[in-house]
């Protein structure tokens, strides 16, 4: 692992006695794409925040290289923000506003100009300085609002959900050009979405938060493959999630029949949640299937047709397969050991970590 450019140890942060951050620690490498993902209201905008210096925690400590940085004004730190109303200044043409932060730093005329210049071209806006902001487009604006962190040679360029105002075409567009961006210039973006796919598409790294919490850390594939909890499996993915029972190790119980798994470390009969993802059930005859339910509905994804099916409990099943199926048919459902992902209720990364590390202890002994 190489040195961590920030470091947040133990980090909480209160309002007027609600707290809004609760114990959060993590490491941000230098020249990756961080994103932090969660539902509205859970606290992305408040670490963007505190890592820029526009607020400071309650307890715990905030490191830059090493160094404590709680207190150090926002102008002060190498970071610059890209927000989502694009926040550029409606009297200023676009080169105003890119140089803006160069002016305060009372740059000379000339250099100014070439790091406008360049920040421009970053974001394919070459020849747009004298325009007016009122005749850019949304996505011409956002350009602007980019290129103005760029120009500031910043360290780390933190994104408060810069695309969630765009369309989608032009957002897909715009995911693309930012991660191909990063990697040019490997430069650290720390970059916030309430939205799981562009997490999914654009991320080094994610960390996955709810109510003022981080849920998991891991790169896409780690978190889409392998959910801690219910919470992460539901917000990443579409998913199938079934209240089950550990009978022991490698044996678990959903709706009354016992399955082989791959997991174990559970306390004997332990109440658990039971995710399958809907890609990995496939439909056979009912009887080659290991669950038999009826189609009720299916809607064609474009790549793949979306089924809803109901078992004979009543419990629906979601699949998705390239084969379209008949309506009121019933079907087999089929799955592997591998693709039955068990957690433990409510259970976060850092109670995953210490469960599965007791578990290696006591199977070693
Ligand atoms: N300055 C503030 N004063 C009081 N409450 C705040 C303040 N800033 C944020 N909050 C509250 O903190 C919680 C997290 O906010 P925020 O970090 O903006 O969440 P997110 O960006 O994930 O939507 C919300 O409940 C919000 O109302
Ligand atoms: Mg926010």
């Amino acid at each position: 692992m190489t040195k961590p450019i920030i470091k947040f140890e133990n980090i909480s942060k209160s309002f007027n006695e609600t707290k809004v951050l609760n114990d959060v620690s993590f490491d941000i490498e230098e020249g990756r794409f961080y994103t932090l993902l969660g539902p509205s209201g859970c606290g992305k905008t408040t670490i963007l925040k505190l890592i820029a210096g526009f607020e400071t925690p309650t307890k715990g400590n905030i490191l830059f290289n090493d160094k404590v940085i709680n207190k150090v004004p926002a102008n002060n730190r190498k970071v610059n923000t890209v927000f989502q109303d694009y926040a550029l200044f409606p009297h200023l043409n676009v080169f105003d506003n890119v140089a803006f932060g160069l002016k305060i730093k009372k740059l000379n005329k000339n250099v100014i100009k070439t790091k406008v210049d360049e920040a421009l071209k970053l974001v394919k806006l070459e020849g747009y300085q004298n325009r007016e902001i009122s005749e850019m487009s949304g996505g011409q604006k956002q350009r602007v609002a980019i290129a103005r962190a760029l120009a500031n040679e910043p360290e780390i360029i933190l994104l408060d959900e810069p695309l969630s105002a765009l369309d989608l075409k032009l957002r897909t567009e715009m995911q693309y050009e930012l991660r191909e961006l990063q990697q040019r210039l490997g430069i650290t973006f720390i970059f916030v979405t309430h939205d799981q796919e562009e997490a999914l598409a654009m991320s080094d790294y994610i960390f996955v938060m709810k109510d003022g919490k981080i849920q998991q850390s891991g790169t896409p594939v780690d978190i889409y493959d392998e959910p801690v909890n219910k919470f992460v499996a539901d917000f990443i993915g579409e998913s199938n999630i079934v209240p089950g029972i550990m009978r022991q190790d490698y044996e678990v119980e959903m709706y009354g029949i016992s399955y082989e798994c791959v997991d174990a470390g559970f306390k004997k009969d332990a109440k658990v949640d039971v995710v399958i993802r809907p890609e990995d059930i496939t439909i056979k005859s009912v009887s080659e299937g290991r669950v038999s339910a009826k189609v009720d509905s299916q809607l064609f994804r474009g790549v793949h047709y979306e089924i809803c099916c109901y078992d004979e409990q009543g419990n629906e099943w979601i699949i998705q397969t390239t084969k379209k199926a008949t309506i009121g048919e019933t079907v087999g459902l089929d799955f592997d050991s591998e693709a039955i992902h068990i957690m433990l209720p409510g259970e976060t990364e850092e109670e995953f970590d210490r469960r599965i590390e007791s578990y290696e202890d006591e199977s070693n002994e």
